[in-house]
């Protein structure tokens, strides 16, 4: 049977997954990798480092699968956002990669970037505010601070547009990952001409933009050698990571339940049919796969990368099972602690890259079970801030499906339920996000007429639902407006 590659180039490590045309999954495998901090604000990557790892992880699959591997009909990818690839004339890198998790772009650079362009047409064209790690403000910056290195460069691209101009020998983006640039007209689907004129960027930085499914190139022979493929696979486009975990989770139209991923990150995000946005700014509003299709999104700089730093840098603990089988062991409310997921400043539901971290309410009696608790409970009270914004635009689910690696957890599932209170799901699988890639290759390539279609055919829920627990719920309910106000009480302290 046929089978799809699908390639994640994400924050921590690029993944890869083999699946069969039925969805069934073949094999997966991944590489590691780390975020670079030269400074405490900087998050920079070498997507050297990064093509190693994609190559190592596709290697892995075809020396294990060899048969399926030589089915390959199709291979697409889904990607880490908004951050600054810098290529030069002949294609080689001029930098490291300034990625999402970037802090530099401080709100005074910003401003005299609004200032250039009229913060109005940034807003009607983007439809979303600037922040810092997007493409746009670290070009900007670049040419600020690095000319040497902006002059070198001919193109940007995204960490996966990258990596797939390695396969294909051919640059380009893709509608959902542009968007995430604030340098794209969100609404017809095209890069914002005039805002780049009015910045004085040349058009030619910017690469053609298609649609997620459409077809970028072929596998080239090198690349297919040392990764053990057969060159010529078709290659499509495919997207932001955001929007692929949507279609590996089966998220193509409103009536769609809503997800809520934890990742390095985390999330909240709806596909709608029209570009809604916030007008206040505090969500973002991105291309989806396809015409017609936006994904509103309310995303938090800090999801697992707060327990990591618990896990490695606090208590040196061996293992995310470890630390939530002791959160587990203190009631709902952490005895009273309370934590400001903003240990990477914010993005949603203010923006702000100088936002800081928070706990609130310590006292002796608190364990390292309590803290461990507390963090996990922020980061949801986060998603709520989110949830409560897409209610007040109008947009409501009865249900959500929790996704990354905060989906793994039976207490984080429990925490969602309590905190959001709503029904949580799971779908079948774990790599959602390179599932939505293969979903991409398969689709593009013609063995589904449409991602409705092949999401029908491929994506199935798990039957164990997590439902609130009403005590819970109500705890939560009376420490969130606490929660809310940490922000706003603690800022002028920074
Ligand atoms: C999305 C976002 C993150 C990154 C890294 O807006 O910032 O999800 O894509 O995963």
């Amino acid at each position: 049977m046929n089978a799809y590659l699908g390639i994640d180039v994400g924050t921590s490590s690029a993944k890869a997954l083999l699946m069969r045309e039925d969805g069934a999954v073949i094999a997966t495998a991944w590489r590691e990798y780390d975020i670079l901090r030269r400074r405490p604000e900087y998050g920079e990557q070498n997507m050297e480092t990064i093509w190693q790892a994609v190559k190592q992880a596709v290697g892995e699959i075809s020396s294990r699968c060899p048969s399926e591997a030589a089915q390959i009909r199709g291979i697409s990818y889904s990607g880490q956002m908004h951050g600054l690839v810098t290529v030069d004339e002949d294609g080689k890198l001029v930098r490291d990669a300034i990625i999402w998790a970037d802090q530099r772009v401080g709100e005074e650079e910003m401003d005299a970037i609004y200032r250039q362009v009229g913060r109005e047409s940034i807003h009607e064209t983007a439809l979303n505010d600037l922040a810092s790690g997007f493409l746009l403000c670290s070009l900007v910056w670049l040419r600020e601070h690095e000319p040497e290195h902006y002059s070198r460069t001919a193109k940007v691209l995204l960490p996966k547009d990258y990596i797939r101009f390695r396969m294909c020998g051919k640059m380009g983006t893709d509608h959902s990952d542009a968007s995430g640039t604030m340098a794209f007209d969100v609404r017809n689907r095209q890069w914002a001409w005039e805002i780049l004129d009015r910045l004085g960027l040349d058009r030619s930085l910017f690469p053609e933009s298609r649609e997620s499914w459409e077809t970028a190139g072929e596998l080239l022979p090198e690349p297919a050698r040392e990764m053990g493929l057969k060159p010529g696979i078709p290659i499509t486009y495919g997207g932001g990571d955001s929007l692929m975990q949507e279609i590996g989770n089966g998220v193509v139209s409103r009536e769609d339940p809503w997800i809520c991923n934890i990742g390095t990150s985390c999330s909240l995000n709806c596909a709608v049919e029209t570009p809604v946005f916030d007008r206040q700014f505090r969500t973002n509003t991105f291309c989806h796969v396809k015409d017609s299709l936006w994904m509103l999104m309310g995303a938090s700089m800090c999801g697992g990368i707060a327990l990591k730093w618990l896990k490695n840098q606090m208590f040196f603990m061996d293992s995310y099972d470890q630390m939530t089988a002791e959160a587990a062991g203190v009631p709902a409310g952490s005895g009273g602690l309370l934590f400001l997921p903003s240990l990477n400043g914010s993005r949603c539901p203010v923006n702000d890259p100088g936002a800081k971290g928070v706990f609130a309410g310590l006292t002796l009696e608190h364990t390292r079970a309590h803290v461990i608790r507390s963090v996990m409970e922020g980061i949801v009270y986060g998603i709520r801030e989110s949830m409560e914004i897409f209610q007040r635009l109008g947009i409501d689910t009865g249900r959500i499906i929790a996704s990354g690696g905060g989906a793994r957890g039976a207490l984080f599932r429990q925490i969602e339920a309590d905190i959001l209170e709503r029904e949580i799901l799971t779908v079948e699988g774990e790599e959602q996000a390179c599932m939505g890639a293969a979903i991409t290759a398969a689709v593009g390539t013609g063995a589904y007429p449409s991602y409705r279609e092949a999401c029908r055919e491929i994506i199935r829920f798990r039957p164990e639902r997590t439902e609130p627990i009403r005590e819970n719920a109500a705890v939560y309910r009376e420490r969130y407006p606490v929660y809310c106000q940490m922000y706003r009480q603690t800022k002028p302290l920074f």
